[in-house]
């Protein structure tokens, strides 16, 4: 028998960015966590604190093979999010997206299980719409570079509410905006974390185009919060709902706070427009203020010293590994 603190709860792609912060505060709040994770866009260290935790469980294995596990919810958080790592092997993330989602709806028809999806403002594509509501359908390029990533959360979507419909089964659609903080790779790829290193290390920092497309960040303790608001949320209250910061400001305005804020002397250079780069992206919050009681509290300039301070530390640590091959050599 358990109670609403002791839940066994499933979170697919546990190992990466925002699932390493989702299973360290389900931790925290008492529940047991089984973590699955291949590691193809995340390291094992994200996750290294909780290892030996009696509660915390590993599984490594890709999200689209057959789980057989008990468990009282799911969150799918399973797939890279950087456009750098979905696109290296678009098959394979179509194939996350989609053979990943049917695995856990399975899953959840089988337990019983609550399940919610990390979808994303990108089945918004490049929209027409602004700020992007839930009721919008988006403006999606179905055959672009991104496509394997916006094709497959927007089929990920699909899936989930026609298991809702044909199977009852309980699910929770989150549509995830730009998200950021501690533990996104050096190497990721994705503009807050491509700003930071670039201008830790003292090198040009890159925009991609004249830096006027906007984008809105949010800090991810506030995101983890929304994720488990909604799936704590009233029973029949599926979304999707947008979860994001509302707060909008260009690339070159993001580019002028972070070389400020690290106190560097990095270039900005600017450089061709990616294909299908959307052009702004803002979120609309309305329903997750009415339904969820949620909105972003930590400010930009908070999350981004956080942030900062934790780039300085990998970047530390990378050159001592350097240094110490080097010396071993
Ligand atoms: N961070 C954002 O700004 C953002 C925005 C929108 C949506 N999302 C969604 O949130 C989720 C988490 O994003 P993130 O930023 O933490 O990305 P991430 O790449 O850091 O985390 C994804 C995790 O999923 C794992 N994974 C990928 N494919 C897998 C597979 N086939 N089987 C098992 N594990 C697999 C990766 O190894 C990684 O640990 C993703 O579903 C992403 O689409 C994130």
């Amino acid at each position: 028998m358990t109670t609403n603190s002791e839940r066994r709860i499933l979170v697919t792609g546990g190992g990466g960015f925002i699932g390493s912060h989702l299973c360290q505060r389900l931790i925290d709040s008492g529940h047991s966590v089984l973590c699955v994770d291949n590691f193809v866009s995340s390291v094992p260290s994200n996750i290294a604190a909780l290892l030996d935790h009696p509660q915390f469980e590993l599984i490594q294995q890709d999200v689209a093979l057959p789980l057989d596990v008990q468990v009282h919810q799911i969150y799918n958080l399973a797939c890279p999010a950087s456009p750098i790592q979905y696109q290296r092997d678009a098959v394979q993330t179509i194939r996350t997206n989609v053979a990943g989602a049917m695995n856990v709806l399975e899953l959840a028809k089988a337990t019983g299980a609550r399940v919610l999806q990390a979808s994303t403002s990108e089945i918004y594509g490049d929209p027409a719409v602004h700020p992007q509501p839930e009721s919008y359908w988006g403006h999606v390029n179905p055959i672009g570079v991104r496509a394997c990533y916006d094709e497959g959360k927007r089929c990920a979507e699909a899936l989930f509410f026609a298991y809702h419909h044909q199977f009852s089964i309980d699910i929770k659609v989150v549509r995830i905006f730009n998200t950021y903080g501690p533990r996104t790779q050096l190497n990721d790829g994705r503009v807050i974390s491509n700003f930071i290193v670039q201008a830790l290390r003292g090198e040009d920092i890159t925009i991609y185009g004249d830096g006027s497309q906007t984008r809105s960040f949010c800090y991810v303790d506030d995101m983890v919060s929304g994720l488990i608001a909604m799936m704590n949320s009233e029973p029949g209250f599926t979304g999707p709902v947008n979860l994001g910061n509302p707060e909008e400001l260009s690339i070159l305005e993001l580019a002028q706070v972070l070389r400020k804020q690290t106190d560097s002397h990095s270039q900005l250079v600017f450089k061709a427009l990616p294909q299908d780069d959307p052009r702004q992206r803002m979120p609309e919050i309305e329903l997750a203020r009415q339904r969820l009681g949620w909105y972003p509290t930590t400010p930009l300039v908070v999350g981004l010293e956080r942030t900062i301070d934790y780039f300085r530390r990998e970047l530390a640590a990378a050159s001592k590994e350097t240094t110490s091959t080097t010396i071993t050599a």
